[in-house]
């Protein structure tokens, strides 16, 4: 069993962005520029803006966090991103995830410009990465694949299982897995035998947010296992991966925390710098 992990990746992809970004600046004046729009005041959803900001900062990415209260009208928050898409020193404009329920976020996501769109969200991005062609991967998924890659973990012909079907985690991570050349079931809740799926699977990728949900019997000896589950049980992090019994069936697996979670703000740094890369000037 060896670990994938992405604490030491992020690390190293964080450094090769910021030399990316001093080139931009050297050489063409770009300094790339995120706008975070954050609903409400989830402490989850505020940590990880929190964390996202802190990010840019390391390497030469300039943010902005725009927060707004919960109470406001679903048009003041599509000026707001309208605003956004027409300032041309913001090259990515994200919402957090989730919003307060009574705003649908498809209705949000839509506005953004496409060509901002760096959590890759947006309808027009994602029938792109499911059509195969170069678009913004949603970040997770992205860096599940970077996580793998750069392991040299080889993708294609493997059967892959992927467990949840979220539009942030599921779906384009079936996507990307499939345009790598993997065979991808997808399971989510009304599936009827999860262990079934999952037993076949070299490579088993989990999304759900439920500690403890894979068990040592569901997975296949030798099996590559991604855990993208985040769960606070009794004050710690927990993934969706029962790691201490899974791990040694495995070849390779993803420790909660330091596996996929570090991959992701580096993903979206990666995605606001290709955004810039493609200004107009
Ligand atoms: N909430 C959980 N994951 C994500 C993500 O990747 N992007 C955004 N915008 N919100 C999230």
């Amino acid at each position: 069993m060896r670990l994938l992990d992405g604490k030491k990746l992020s690390a190293q992809i964080k450094e090769d962005l910021r030399k990316e970004t001093q080139n931009l600046k050297e050489t063409r004046g770009i300094i790339p520029g995120l706008a975070v729009i954050l609903v409400g005041s989830d402490a989850a959803s505020e940590l990880y803006v929190q964390m996202k900001a802190k990010a840019c900062d390391e390497v030469g990415v300039y943010s902005v966090v725009h927060k707004m209260p919960e109470n406001l009208k679903l048009q003041d928050i599509i000026d707001t991103i309208k605003m956004m898409n027409g300032n041309p020193f913001l090259d990515g404009i994200l919402i957090q995830l989730p919003l307060p329920k009574h705003i649908y976020a498809s209705e949000l996501l839509e506005q953004i410009a496409i060509e901002k769109d760096v959590d890759g969200f947006h309808p027009h991005n994602f029938g792109r990465l499911f059509t195969g062609l170069d678009t913004f991967a949603p970040c997770t998924p992205l860096g599940v694949m970077r996580l793998l890659e750069s392991n040299g973990v080889e993708i294609k012909g493997l059967n892959a299982c992927v467990v949840g079907a979220s539009n942030i985690v599921g779906r384009p991570m079936a996507a990307l897995l499939l345009n790598a050349g993997a065979t991808v079931d997808i399971c989510h809740i009304f599936t009827r035998d999860l262990a079934e799926h999952t037993k076949r699977a070299d490579l088993l990728v989990v999304g759900v947010g439920k500690a403890d949900l894979i068990s040592e019997d569901m997975v296949k000896e030798g099996a590559i296992v991604v855990d993208i589950g985040i769960s606070r049980i009794d004050g710690k992090t927990r993934g969706d991966v029962a790691f201490d019994k899974v791990a040694p069936k495995t070849s390779w697996i993803t420790p909660v925390p330091g596996g996929v979670g570090p991959m992701t703000i580096a993903m979206l740094l990666a995605n606001t710098i290709k955004a810039a890369k493609k200004r107009k000037i």
